[in-house]
């Protein structure tokens, strides 16, 4: 198996940590990105990742600036070499009813969640065009694709990241690269640790599988999707939901 160069967008995340463990493990060389103001955190995360045999770099990169990404992923591809596998799973809730949901908190979920898309992506894609590999895995939700009380703005941004990532898949489908979305249900993580707990309750109850999402399960699926062995899966939103939401 070709040892890749991934970068993992939210790496010290929930879902992006056991992202960034499941392809260190499978011998890629790994990038977590942080949020810039969140450095020593994410230094006192990289320490733990070591000490469970993980060797895990990381990149200060505010996802929702066109030139910080720009910057950081040149970085990278001078360090590292140029970015092979890009998993992008930064992401931010903002959640309120539209009635009192500020401007505010529907930029922040923009920025974050969808315009990052676009910044980290356009500046790994002539890499890719040149090198006629890769692989681009989008971390949207199954609230993108069914709605979700509470989270106009994050619906719209998860719903958003599934058209970019179709319209990404036609654009480099015959350059040996495929983009897919992967969507997770809801996961134990610290975003829906953050829930109400009544609500959250409400929400397990009604998942088929009467359980949270681990972590892990949705990095199989990310592992998968940036496998040589995917080489004919491209512009597909796979479902990894517990049968929460089920679709054609
Ligand atoms: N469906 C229908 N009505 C609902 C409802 C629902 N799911 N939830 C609340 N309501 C009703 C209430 O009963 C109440 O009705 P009345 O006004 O008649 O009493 C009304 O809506 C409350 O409206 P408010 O605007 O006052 O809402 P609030 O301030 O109480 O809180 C909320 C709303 C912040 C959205 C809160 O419900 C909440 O946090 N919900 C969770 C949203 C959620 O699922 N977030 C996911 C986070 S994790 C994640 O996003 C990861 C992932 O990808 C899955």
């Amino acid at each position: 198996m070709s040892k890749r160069v991934a970068l993992v967008t939210g790496g010290t995340g929930g879902i992006g940590s056991a992202i960034c463990r499941e392809l260190a493990g499978l011998g890629h060389t790994v990038v977590a990105t942080y949020y810039p103001p969140e450095k020593e955190a994410a230094e006192a995360w990289q320490k733990r990742k070591k000490e469970k045999g993980f060797d895990i770099a990381l990149a200060a990169m505010d996802v929702s600036s066109y030139e910080d990404c720009e910057r950081a992923v040149g970085e990278i591809a001078r360090d590292k070499g140029p970015v092979e596998i890009l998993v992008n799973c930064a992401g931010i809730t903002r959640d309120g009813t539209l009635k009192k949901m500020t401007e505010a908190n529907w930029k922040a979920v923009m920025a974050t969640n969808l315009d990052s898309v676009f910044h980290v992506t356009r500046h790994v894609i002539n890499g890719m065009l040149e090198k006629g590999w890769g692989r681009i895995i989008n971390v949207a939700s199954v609230n993108g694709q069914r709605g979700q009380f509470g989270q106009a703005n994050y619906a719209s941004a998860k719903a958003g990241m599934h058209g970019f990532t179709m319209a990404v898949a036609l654009e480099t489908a015959a350059k040996g690269i495929t983009v897919n979305t992967v969507s997770p249900g809801y996961v134990a993580t610290a975003m829906t640790e953050a829930m109400p707990k009544d609500v959250l309750e409400s929400i397990i109850n009604s998942v088929p599988m009467r359980r949270m999402g681990k972590p892990e399960e949705i990095a199989h699926a990310v592992a998968w999707l940036a496998s040589e062995d995917n080489g004919y899966t491209t512009g597909a939103n796979i479902p990894v939901n517990g049968g929460l939401f089920t679709s054609h």
